[in-house]
């Protein structure tokens, strides 16, 4: 099969952002669009002859015409063997579990995340680095650099694979290996839990709905909690991965996860409900009428890892992204480990893990991970929740209360304003830092501001700076308001509001979260000049 050399020209919109490179399906598919990506990733890992590559994606729109183009071009590229999921489908977690046992140079996925999916939706590609983890920002800035200079790219005429066969094939000196995504992974988990205690668990009048939101854990969640785990046939709810996320937005939280909420809020619900995202990364955990905040899930998880067999050993320390809650700290410190506080995104936990210094971290947006693999991991949380019940035969409410009388509890919300115009998302920032000056001291209702400032991080492994990361308002009593734009929105600004106070007297840690916020959101509202500056004045999205 012969090599051919294609002339492109560059485009100049390939910056890959904290998690890879997302546009629109429509973007993905002009001429050369992708394959000059792809290109521009090869030409700046310069992987060695004779590397592997792993290769999967969430299933979604055009995921199996990416994967026929890049095995095509790794071929093509001198790599020689590329690892594929069957079907194109590989979880984020199970891939970069993948990359790491199978020694590869890194690995390809196409994934959007919890982005919708569909010809109208969006897709995306992301390249992970041999430790499993996504690109250090070296490495993503050196391809987006490449994408604006290429003029040609290699790929291999003819390429025919099935992807939907286990096994083998050759394909010019390059072999495509075809197998199954699930059952690693699988194994993995049951090397970290104890499945014999959740099994008499779920076997019992213990009942449970995870939710796959038509996504890529929908395999990964039959297998383990219903083949191997025992849970009752059906506990596992939209699990056949489709192109478009069945019409969802494929986002484990309050807004998009609705129908799981109805269900554990409804008559007669599971003990315990959970879900994932798009690619399988993400987690939302709940109790039966009861939800559990992402930010009280990291600390309730370290305050317990002791119970769950691969953590006995104890915890090297934990890491949370700045905008997620303080709950952790305090079980840090009362667990004697360091914490570290690192900008959003998973990247900055990837090296704290590699150099041992964290076993466990999570963010606020639904993320919770361990040093099992280098991205966050969804199932992996909801195997750990279980766990944590069947040794603890707790409900998960009983174990949140316990967890708050201990160590007293952060109320927390996130408020998303969604696809505002670019300028207003910027005007709405530039507004609250133009504030600092006169914020530092000053008394806003019950609240006395502490400081100000834009969160910055020192990567204390490889000494990097990163600036820039939020700005911050912190009272003197701990509480605080945290205003950033998201990096992984395609259309317009989302602008995130992030509040939290804290409250160690039980008697109040019944509150809803937005009743006992209620000054912070207002004020909040008031230093950015929301309602002015956007003509905003409720959120697209309350987590
Ligand atoms: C969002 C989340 C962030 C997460 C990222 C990738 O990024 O807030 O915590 O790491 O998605 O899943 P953002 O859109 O806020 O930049
Ligand atoms: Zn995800």
């Amino acid at each position: 099969m012969p090599v051919r050399i294609v002339e492109t020209m560059p485009f100049d919109d390939q910056r890959p952002g904290t998690s890879g490179l997302r546009k629109k399906v429509a973007v993905f598919r002009q001429k050369h669009y992708l394959e000059n990506f792809v290109q521009s990733i090869f030409d700046s890992i310069a992987a060695p002859p004779g590397s592997a590559l792993v290769l999967g994606g969430d299933g979604r729109y055009y995921n199996r015409d990416a994967i026929r183009i890049i095995v095509g071009m790794a071929a093509a590229n001198g790599f020689s063997r590329v690892i594929v999921g069957m079907g194109g489908i590989l979880s984020t977690p199970a891939a970069s579990l993948l990359i790491r046992k199978r020694g590869a140079f890194g690995g390809i996925i196409l994934s959007a995340s919890h982005n919708p999916g569909g010809p109208e939706g969006d897709f995306g590609i992301k390249y992970n680095s041999g430790n499993g983890g996504p690109a250090p920002e070296k490495l993503t800035e050196a391809i987006f650099a490449k994408s604006r200079s290429i003029s040609q790219y290699r790929i291999l005429d003819g390429v025919t694979i099935d992807p939907d066969k286990i096994g083998e094939t050759i394909l010019g000196n390059m072999v495509v290996e075809v197998i199954d995504p699930v059952s690693d992974y699988a194994e993995l988990m049951e090397s970290l839990f104890d499945f014999e205690l959740m099994r008499n668990l779920l076997q019992g009048d213990f009942s449970i709905c995870f939710d796959a939101m038509h996504a890529v854990t929908g395999p990964y969640a039959r297998e383990i909690l219903e083949n191997r785990l025992g849970a009752k046939p059906g506990s596992v709810v939209n699990a056949i991965p489709l192109a478009d996320f069945g019409g969802g937005h494929p986002d484990p939280n309050l807004t998009y996860a609705e129908d799981l909420v109805k269900v554990m809020y409804g008559g007669n619900s599971p003990d315990f409900g959970a879900a994932s995202d798009g690619d399988g990364d993400r987690n939302m955990i709940l109790g039966r009428h009861f939800f559990v905040t992402p930010s009280d899930s990291l600390a309730v998880i370290a305050a317990n890892a002791h119970l769950v067999p691969g953590y006995r050993e104890g915890l090297s320390g934990v890491a949370r992204s700045m905008p997620t809650s303080g709950a952790v700290d305090r079980v840090a410190k009362s667990l004697n480990i360091p914490l570290f506080e690192t900008p959003t995104g998973w990247k900055f936990f990837g090296n704290l893990m590699d150099a041992g210094r964290v076993t466990l971290c999570g963010e606020e947006s639904f993320g919770t991970g361990s040093s099992h693999v280098r991205e966050k991991d969804g199932l992996w949380a909801v195997l750990f929740w279980l766990n944590l019940i069947a040794a603890k035969r707790m409900s998960v409410e009983a174990i949140l209360k316990e967890h708050w009388k201990q160590f007293g509890r952060n109320f927390y919300s996130r408020h998303d304003y969604e696809n505002l115009p670019l300028e207003a998302g910027k005007d709405v920032i530039e507004t609250v830092r133009a504030r600092f000056p006169d914020l530092a001291g000053s008394i806003l209702g019950k609240y006395r501001v502490d400081f100000c400032d834009d969160f910055s991080y020192l990567d204390p492994i490889d000494g990097s700076l990163s600036v820039g990361q939020g700005l911050r308002i912190i009272f003197t009593d701990g509480s605080r308001i945290v205003y950033r734009l998201s990096g992984t929105g395609t259309e317009g600004a989302t602008l995130r509001i992030y509040l939290e106070s804290f409250e160690m007297d039980s008697a109040r840690h019944g509150l809803d979260a937005q009743d006992a916020l209620l000054d912070l959101i207002s004020i909040s509202r008031e230093i950015s000049r929301l309602e002015e500056k956007t003509g905003r004045v409720t959120p697209t999205v309350i987590t």
